[in-house]
């Protein structure tokens, strides 16, 4: 893209603003060519003239060559392969166009003066700014001087040349209109590219925090049942009626992730965070409850409790797990925190940067909430999740007046599981 200067200036820089003018690209409206076309009725002017006494044929011949040549010359740039090749094909049809509107206009008669109009509509369709002023200017002055040689009155010459600066003027405007017309439908498409790919991040983020978590209850009671089966069948079965409710819930909630309806619950959350700790011989601890948190900050929260109670599951290799919710200062503050061995061994035993914390990350600045996980004052692991009591939009971030909270430290980006983000 090319700022100011050549561009034009116009609004919609975007849509004409390589060196050679992006106009190159603009697409070719339909009927453009029977719009120029009918133009070239205002040559029955100059031809009429051809019939005058005292023109020979071998000139009134010579004149309608040079005429049909000019009308080629004209049209070409709005035909389809001119079009494509803009705007190479109007500088050209200008130089052909030009020198013969001035033979015709000195050798016939000011007449044909008329003739310049169409090659100021040429110069008008230049794509750049600079190009239409240089070109437009030089036309007019090339037919006014051509006028007075050929011997019209100071109102003849003013005429033309009035006349070929407001077309010019017009034709430029009606140019730039399709530029921005153009501009507008490239910015549409990047629009709609952009509702893609971020759809598609919501369903992997969804699918991810979903079928993890749910993937991973199951192995787990899958493998307690196994494990009950020759000491206690009935407790087996048991265990594995929860693993088929878990993946009914699993499938509905993936079905809900599809469609774009998933809120969580942070109580029927906090209620599975127990179960599956559980079922894992995690022992679990819950202080507070969801009681009185509003919707949107208890749904991203659960999303959170979540993440943190698989991450346990999977990485932790905890023997306890506390899981605690307050509320203060208008945020509303989620913290899970196991005894495990926590991310610097698992992250030397070879773990991947993994999907779920920048993810729930996203997830939570989207509520104008925040993210810290590192290791926990006492070993293991913590993660705290923030979010504000009331929806970001209605009220902005809480008490830390729009800015991460002083607890998250320097970097309010930080998700990762070893920095050092936690008081
Ligand atoms: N409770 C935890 N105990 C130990 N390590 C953890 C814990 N939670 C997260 N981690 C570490 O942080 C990494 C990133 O977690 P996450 O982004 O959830 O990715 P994933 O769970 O897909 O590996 C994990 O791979 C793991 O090394
Ligand atoms: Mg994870």
């Amino acid at each position: 893209m090319r700022e100011g200067g050549d561009d034009g200036g116009q609004i919609g820089r975007g849509a004409c603003t390589s060196p050679s003018g992006d106009s190159a690209r603009l697409p070719r409206p339909p009927y453009v060519w029977v719009w120029s076309a009918i133009w070239l009725v205002y040559l029955a002017w100059p031809v009429s003239s051809l019939f005058a006494p005292g023109v020979g044929r071998v000139r009134a011949l010579g004149a309608v060559a040079g005429l049909l040549l000019f009308v080629a010359g004209y049209l070409w740039p709005w035909s389809p392969a001119g079009w494509a090749a803009r705007p190479r094909t109007l500088v050209w049809s200008l130089a052909l166009t030009l020198p013969i509107a001035a033979t015709l206009t000195l050798i016939f008669g000011p007449q044909w003066g008329g003739l310049f109009i169409y090659s100021a509509v040429l110069a008008a369709s230049l794509p750049a700014r600079r190009r239409v002023l240089v070109g437009l200017s030089s036309v007019t002055a090339m037919a006014a001087a051509c006028m007075a040689l050929a011997g019209a009155g100071v109102g003849e010459v003013l005429s033309i040349g009035v006349t070929c600066a407001l077309i010019g003027t017009a034709m430029a405007g009606w140019m730039q209109f399709l530029r921005v017309a153009q501009a507008l439908r490239a910015a549409d498409r990047r629009i709609a590219r952009m509702d893609v790919l971020e759809e598609r991040l919501r369903i992997a983020r969804d699918i991810h925090d979903l079928l993890g978590h749910s993937l991973s209850l199951i192995a787990l009671k899958a493998d307690l049942a196994a494990r009950l089966v020759p000491a206690d069948p009935a407790r087996a079965a048991a265990e594995m009626t929860a693993v088929q409710a878990v993946a009914r819930q699993s499938l509905a909630e993936v079905r809900a992730a599809v469609a774009g309806y998933r809120t969580l619950v942070l109580d029927e959350e906090l209620a599975r965070a127990r179960d599956a700790l559980g079922a894992a011989g995690i022992r679990c601890t819950v202080t507070g409850g969801a009681g009185g948190v509003p919707v949107p900050a208890g749904s991203a929260l659960a999303w959170a409790l979540r993440e943190a109670v698989t991450n346990v599951l999977r990485h932790s290799g905890a023997s306890a797990c506390t899981i605690a919710v307050s509320r203060g200062g208008g945020w509303v503050e989620l913290q899970v925190e196991d005894d495990g061995r926590g991310a610097a061994a698992t992250a030397e035993a070879g773990a991947r940067a993994g999907n779920g914390l920048p993810g729930l990350r996203e997830r939570l600045q989207a509520s104008g909430g925040v993210l810290a996980a590192a290791p926990g004052p006492r070993g293991g692991f913590r993660l705290v999740a923030r979010v504000p009591e009331a929806p970001a939009a209605d009220a902005g971030p809480p008490a830390a007046g729009g800015r991460a909270p002083a607890w998250l430290g320097a970097d309010p980006a930080f998700d990762g599981p070893t920095g050092e983000g936690l008081p």
